[in-house]
């Protein structure tokens, strides 16, 4: 029930003023969160919670297949404000096994404009076939192109002009790879990460974990 909604928000928003009467007035102050949280728009991977961070400690993007679409304006605004004006640390991008986005861009039917969203998810699959074709079963097939999804997503972000500039003039900003498993709540880090002193990632990452 929506009223339920609102019923949970009227007791959270009290038990922080109980906490610490200022809290709303600290937070509507400033925001400067050290994390740009670039994840899948999936309801079961909310960053904030698993992740232990506060409103005001991450900067948030969601999107079907925690994609990095070089053309999404939706997307290279939100960087850019993390980068240029919030200044932001750290970016992570986090995707997840069991991905729905992942799966509807490689079982053959046609799901609408999604598809077109999807493309790149494809791209990787294609270019990774070598690979993917030699993992028989089709759940560990799909949670390694979640794997894959992440560097390729990561690559895509470090070549946007906003992070090479930042780059460039020596802002310390590290890109991260992580991937969540649904089965376990666990993060992992595809140690595929890129910072402004490094080359970028070839996108061969390894298979460190399993779903
Ligand atoms: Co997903």
């Amino acid at each position: 029930m929506l009223t339920d909604l609102l019923d949970h928000n009227i007791k959270w928003a009290t038990e922080r003023r109980r906490e610490d009467p200022d809290y709303f007035k600290k937070l509507s102050e400033l925001q400067r969160p050290d994390y740009l949280w670039i994840g899948c728009s999936d309801s079961r991977v909310p960053a904030n919670v698993i992740t232990g961070l506060k409103p005001g400690e991450v900067f948030v993007h969601r999107n079907v297949g925690n994609l990095v679409h070089r053309g999404d304006l939706n997307l290279l605004s939100v960087v850019e404000f993390a980068v240029e004006a919030l200044e932001v640390k750290h970016i992570i991008v986090c995707g997840h096994y069991g991905c729905g986005g992942v799966n509807a861009a490689m079982d053959g039917h046609r799901h609408g404009i999604v598809d077109h969203w999807l493309q790149p998810v494809r791209d990787v699959a294609e270019s990774a076939d070598g690979q993917l074709s030699k993992i028989t079963d089709r759940e560990t097939r799909l949670n390694r192109l979640c794997e894959l999804n992440v560097a390729a997503q990561i690559d895509s972000l470090a070549r946007t002009p906003i992070i090479r500039s930042a780059w460039q003039r020596g802002r310390d900003i590290r890109i991260h790879g992580w991937i969540y498993g649904l089965n376990d709540g666990l993060i992992r880090d595809l140690e595929c990460g890129v910072s402004g002193n490094e080359p970028r990632p070839s996108g061969q990452i390894q298979t460190i974990h399993s779903a």
